[in-house]
């Protein structure tokens, strides 16, 4: 029975029992071998499968493999993962919670349509079988999309006369996969996706795409997942004699070179050579839990990704390589150990990378990460307010009111008490943040601090910033502290208040 070989297998299998899933989609199921595998793995979870040809249709020819606890949207049943309407699916199925259910693709689409169909829907495990290295495979694939200049590894060089093209050019000769300069440079220079196309549905359509629409979905990509996690195969290439996938283009074995007494000992040596011989990096990948937690529930989510692209488009923030390394080096720190995240690649950063990667960071909703940065921003060069407010904010939009509290605490205990002096529009954003997560002592505090650096006697309150503040204590109910704000501006403004 064809399908996919060993290393998949196993990886999938290994998957889906670490999950323990409530339901398991399939898109691509051809005679149902991967059904097979989800069922070894869950031997009583329902699966869905979707294949535009039922696999009993292969039983007369040979093996396949039909599963009695699985519904199939196949032949006329067939209908697209990406037009399925899921909330009634899921709904009969008894699925409340995408979250609880693992997809698997195996269905050669274009695999960026893939993860935001799969973001739509709000699934939040995948895994993607035909994960193509740059220059190979019938669709776009999430290794194609990061492989970006500031990964390892990534990022490529079409010059004939360089190491990579000598590099490239000898492992050709060992690696059927692998491919040389000629092979993975179009028109051009373009080496990204396949020669600079963007393929799908087994490259049967295809369209060119610039670098930068191709540096665009990366971005994408890293703004959604929390985890990108390559299934390494089983056994070193000297061990399964495969001469397919390249061994320095992917995670090291599980059963290394050299080890072919683990390797029989394990019974592997049954199995032909080429059942290795189709490793292409599946991946498992997560979405951030920022991502729409509620089915169909898009509305936030949308709002905060057209947000993040207007500024990011408006702004023109690109990160510096040493930014994006730094948060990535933290990122992945923070998955082994949160509790101690190493600061020293950051206190190398200038100040302005230092703040777009806090930016970065709160921008993706990753608040721990973002106060280690801006902590080490305040050691180094003293956080202004407007840092102090974008924390506020963030820290605000995932609910962390005691942390906004603790905040703006340390800021009242480091900072001297000129630090509200003089930056009013930075004043301004940290109130407003302030009263816009309801903190009301913090608020009142901020108040103080601003009456300690001598507001009234060596500066004046700017009036929208006091009439801002007035509003929001008198909301708090602090009527005194508020009516105190609006007697200074009646001093400096003459303004005229109807309180309410
Ligand atoms: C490589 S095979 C899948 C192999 C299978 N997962 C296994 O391990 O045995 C790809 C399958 O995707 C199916 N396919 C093609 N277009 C599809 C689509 N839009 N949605 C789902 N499946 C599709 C093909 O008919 C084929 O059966």
């Amino acid at each position: 029975m064809y399908g996919m070989g060993f290393d998949h297998s196993f990886g999938l299998w290994f998957i889906t029992r670490w999950l323990k899933p409530d339901l398991m989609i399939e898109s691509g199921a051809f005679k149902g071998h991967s059904t097979w595998v989800l069922r070894q793995a869950m031997p009583d979870t329902p699966i869905l499968s979707i294949t535009p040809r039922h696999p009993e249709k292969y039983l007369k020819k040979g093996p396949a493999y039909v599963d009695g606890n699985c519904t199939y949207f196949a032949g006329k049943d067939f209908v697209d993962f990406g037009s399925m309407d899921w909330e009634r699916v899921l709904g009969k199925h008894g699925i409340q919670d995408p979250t609880r259910v693992l997809v698997f693709f195996d269905d050669h689409q274009n695999e960026l349509k893939r993860l935001k169909q799969a973001v739509k829907a709000g699934f939040k495990h995948l895994v993607f079988e035909d994960n193509y290295d740059t220059g190979t495979g019938d669709h776009y694939s999430l290794r194609q999309i990061c492989d970006q200049p500031y990964i390892r590894g990534g990022g490529h060089s079409c010059f004939r006369d360089s190491d990579e093209a000598r590099i490239r050019y000898r492992r050709r000769k060992f690696w059927e996969k692998a491919v040389d300069t000629d092979e993975l440079c179009g028109p051009g220079e373009a080496w990204w996706g396949v020669r600079g196309y963007m393929r799908d549905d087994f490259n049967h359509s295809n369209k060119a795409i610039t670098y930068d629409e191709h540096f665009q979905n990366s971005r994408f990509v890293e703004s959604v997942l929390d985890v990108y996690w390559e299934v390494p195969p089983v056994a070193g290439p000297s061990l399964t004699h495969q001469t397919r996938y390249e061994p320095a283009r992917a995670p090291s074995p599980i059963v290394k070179d050299g080890r072919f007494s683990l390797f029989q000992r394990l019974g592997l040596t049954q199995f032909e050579p080429s059942v290795f011989n189709g490793y292409t990096q599946m991946v498992y990948v997560q979405f951030v839990d920022t991502c729409p937690i509620r089915l169909f529930d898009m509305s936030e989510w949308l709002r905060r990704q057209t947000r993040n692209l207007l500024g990011f488009a408006c702004a023109g923030r690109i990160l510096s390589t040493e930014a994006i390394q730094a948060i990535q080096a933290l990122k992945r720190a923070y998955r082994s150990d949160p509790e101690s995240l190493p600061t020293h690649a950051l206190r190398r950063l200038i100040k302005s990378d230092l703040t777009a990667a806090l930016k970065e960071l709160l921008r993706q909703d990753q608040c721990t990460i973002a106060a280690v940065v801006f902590s080490v921003i305040q050691s180094e060069y003293g956080a202004d307010l407007n840092a102090y407010a974008e924390m506020v904010v963030a820290l605000a939009r995932k609910g962390m009111a005691a942390e906004i509290d603790a905040l703006v605490y340390r800021m009242e205990e480091e900072a001297p008490a000129g630090i509200v002096r003089g930056e009013s529009r930075g004043l301004l954003r940290m109130v407003k943040a302030l009263i816009s997560a309801e903190r009301k002592e913090s608020t009142v505090r901020i108040y103080e601090m601003m009456k300690k650096s001598g507001m009234g006697s060596t500066w004046e309150v700017d009036e929208y910033l006091g009439r801002v503040l007035s509003k929001g204590l008198r909301r708090f109910g602090e009527g005194k502290l508020a009516d105190e704000v609006d007697s200074e501006l009646v001093r400096l403004y003459k303004a005229i208040f109807i309180k309410s």
